[in-house]
């Protein structure tokens, strides 16, 4: 047993140090290590894993909470036609969501969380056994087993390992992101806790505008940047979604909240269209000529009580 206990001290010195350090850990430490391994059942404990999104997400739009939580009405359904890495969702906690993306395998990883998910994969940061399952997830696709336990599984291991969460397919609909050099990778094996989250949520793939809104559903989407469109080259976003998506949500009746770039021709496109906007400071980036200044955001809203 190795113990902190002086070099020199007496031997009877010894035994009272070992049970002052049981009694310290009987009655003090284990009842306060008890009671903070129960709290994330609740969901209370600030860091609890079900707050965090799953994967790493391209665009994660965690940093823009702080904006949006004021404004979110939970007694509402929400929808994102764009859900990506879920950084809003998984934020705001809605009891009711319908969440769509064109990336049929992230769906599919999402509605494998809502059974609650368990890994038995081996997961290692090794590029060998990252690109022999890089193989394999593209195997699962080509013969129609994309929404499986095994793919899941191999997304998630990819997403994590991959060069820099990107999510990027050839042509041939191949995932092809190349492996990630990062120095350490905590792998998550038991997802049981996003099932309790996404109890009441629905997921859906394809188009954003296949959806089918409900008059009172709260609205967040969050389309690809203009500059980000090598990113997405199977789902390209082309200007003309952009503008769809704009034209598309300004005939809701609920509530809308887009946020996106604020290019020049975005924020014409929103205000043209009547909705309200806000400019907001998104995460600062280091581009190739060294610049760190943050990149401008607009939040663009419609039918909220309290746009502020
Ligand atoms: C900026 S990301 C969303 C990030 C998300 N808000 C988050 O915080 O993690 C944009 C998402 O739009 C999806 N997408 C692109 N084109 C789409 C389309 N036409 N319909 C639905 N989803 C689309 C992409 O797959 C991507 O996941």
């Amino acid at each position: 047993m190795s113990t902190n206990f002086e070099k020199g001290a007496t031997f009877p010195g010894f035994i009272r140090h070992v049970c002052w350090k049981r009694v310290i850990h009987a009655r003090l430490l284990r009842p306060i290590h008890l009671f903070w391994n129960t709290l994330p059942w609740l969901c209370l404990r600030p860091h609890c894993p079900s707050h965090y999104p799953p994967l790493k997400w391209v665009g994660g739009k965690r940093w823009l909470l702080p904006e949006l939580e004021p404004l979110w009405d939970r007694d509402r359904r929400l929808v994102e036609p764009l859900c990506g890495g879920l950084a809003i969702s998984i934020g705001l906690q809605p009891r009711r969501a319908l969440l769509n993306d064109i990336n049929s395998h992230v769906i599919y990883f999402y509605r494998w969380l809502k059974r609650g998910f368990q890994i038995t994969l081996a997961m290692e940061n090794d590029s060998d056994l990252y690109y022999s399952y890089r193989q394999r997830f593209n195997q699962l696709i080509r013969s129609g087993q994309a929404d499986s336990s095994e793919a899941a599984a191999l997304f998630y291991y990819l997403n994590r390992t991959g060069n820099n969460g990107l999510c990027r397919y050839n042509r041939k609909g191949e995932f092809n992101v190349p492996f990630g050099r990062h120095k350490r990778i905590k792998y998550r094996r038991d997802f049981g806790l996003y099932r309790h989250l996404l109890g009441g949520w629905n997921f859906a793939t394809g188009p954003f505008d296949n959806l089918v809104l409900e008059p009172g559903d709260f609205v967040y989407a969050d389309p690809p940047y203009g500059v980000e469109f090598r990113q997405y080259p199977k789902h390209g976003f082309a200007w003309k979604n952009q503008v769809k998506l704009a034209e598309w949500l300004a005939g809701h009746t609920g509530p809308v909240l887009l946020s996106n770039q604020a290019t020049e021709r975005i924020v014409d496109l929103y205000d043209n269209l009547g909705y309200i906007l806000k400019f907001v400071k998104g995460p600062r980036r280091i581009s190739c000529t060294g610049d760190r200044t943050p990149a401008r955001e607009v939040l663009a809203m419609r039918n909220l009580s309290n746009m502020m």
